[in-house]
């Protein structure tokens, strides 16, 4: 299968990008074919809203980092949305792509992708999850998708103490049994 995986994290060495890291190690073991977005690290502008676009009927204006992701994006089985927890929600540079999606919205849709959703927490608390994991379930109903996964990584303190968890290996275990 081919399989996009959107980081989240301005932190390259952090924690969300070590499951990224687990989850792609699997993947790639079980012969699927991943693309790697690291939104925080790429050229993507915010949406304008200026509906340009249709929603989805003609290119958006914008032309940066975006227009490679959407291929890979219109040409995946699966899209994994790896992310920090930023105030309850995905971090501002994963959203800004997510914003993106607009502009390809109806193909999305008619493509029918699975969708994965891998978030790191420090609060320990288990009810914290629940605004990501609803935010992440209504995006998959909107584009027609189906879940393939959902790890909640809760009251991580650190890579070190990460690696002390079960996480890292339910990440690897994920991406290696789709
Ligand atoms: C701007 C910001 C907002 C955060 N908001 C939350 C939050 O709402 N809940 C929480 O449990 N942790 C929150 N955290 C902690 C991060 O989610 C946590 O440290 C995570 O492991 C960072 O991921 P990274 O190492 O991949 O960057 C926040 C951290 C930052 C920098």
């Amino acid at each position: 299968m081919k399989i996009t995986v959107i980081t989240g994290s301005p932190r390259k060495n952090g924690t969300s990008n070590y499951m990224a890291d687990e989850f792609i190690r699997g993947a790639k073991e079980s012969g699927h074919e991943v693309y790697r977005f690291d939104s925080a690290r790429a050229d993507v502008k915010h949406c304008l809203g200026c509906n340009a676009c249709g929603m989805g009927t003609k290119p958006c204006i914008h032309k940066d980092d975006f227009v490679e992701l959407s291929e890979h994006l219109l040409n995946s089985d699966i899209i994994a949305f790896v992310t920090p927890m930023y105030y309850f929600g995905m971090s501002s540079t994963l959203k800004k792509v997510i914003d993106r999606f607009y502009s390809i919205d109806p193909q999305l849709k008619e493509k029918n992708n699975k969708g994965i959703l891998i978030s790191v927490q420090h609060a320990s608390a288990d009810a914290v999850k629940e605004p990501i994991n609803a935010h992440y379930q209504a995006i998959l109903s909107w584009l027609n998708m189906e879940n393939a996964g959902i790890i909640n990584a809760i009251g991580i303190e650190s890579v070190e103490h990460m690696k002390q968890t079960p996480y890292p290996k339910q990440a690897y275990e994920l991406g290696k049994n789709l």
